[in-house]
């Protein structure tokens, strides 16, 4: 299965894909793509010998031009499954049409809890006690596609969002190339009488 990544910053799940997923039962990351050319996730691509570009918002008149750039330019790759992995911008409902069910994103909180951007400062403040992450299909809203996989952990004495990250990161990590290498498998499919429901084979047999 050929994949696109897209990531805005650090690029540490990027990182964890190139490393866990790409090159085996079938995984190749073909392309990384960015919205922040100096995004240190495009170094990391191309330091594993992946094809990278940026696409920064000022060589577009708008947003859907730019995700219409991005879209053509991962269709020349071939690609078959988009994931975003720390892309922190919306994508417009044309690229989505591009690859019908085939873009996900990690989240880090349990959705529908706290979406969209400071979930883990919005947690923190709300008092929860129980974190997690969540891979998600992407739809047209903000963190609402159909949950795939999520995991959690217990954290409850926690005041400080960069500790609460710290600890979310490796599950992070995991889920994401967990739920890569699975879709590779056939093993994540809609189920046919609930669209919001995802079914997933072997869910929880982590690598
Ligand atoms: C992750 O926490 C992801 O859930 C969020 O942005 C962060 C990206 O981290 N959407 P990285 O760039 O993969 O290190």
């Amino acid at each position: 299965m050929r994949i696109g990544v897209l990531a805005s910053g650090e690029g540490s799940n990027l990182q964890a894909i190139l490393d866990q997923a790409h090159g085996r039962d079938g995984v190749e990351v073909v392309a990384a793509g960015s919205d922040k050319p100096g995004a240190r996730a495009l170094e990391r691509a191309q330091a594993a010998g992946i094809p990278t570009r940026a696409f920064p918002a000022a060589d577009h008149p708008d947003r859907r031009a730019r995700d219409l750039a991005i879209a053509a330019w991962l269709e020349a790759a071939d690609v078959e499954l988009v994931v975003l992995a720390g892309y922190m911008q919306l994508l417009d409902r044309a690229f989505l049409a591009r690859f019908p069910g085939r873009v996900i994103n990690v989240h880090p909180a349990l959705l529908p809890a706290f979406p969209g951007i400071g979930s883990v400062e919005q947690a923190v403040a709300y008092g929860v006690k129980v974190f997690g992450v969540t891979v998600h299909f992407v739809d047209e809203g903000v963190d609402t596609g159909p949950i795939i996989a999520q995991r959690a952990i217990e954290l409850p004495e926690a005041r400080d969002p960069a500790e609460v990250r710290s600890a979310l990161r490796p599950l992070e990590h995991a889920l994401l190339t967990e739920v890569v290498r699975l879709i590779a498998r056939g093993a994540v499919a809609p189920d046919p009488e609930d669209p919001r429901r995802v079914v997933v084979g072997r869910y929880g047999a982590a690598e």
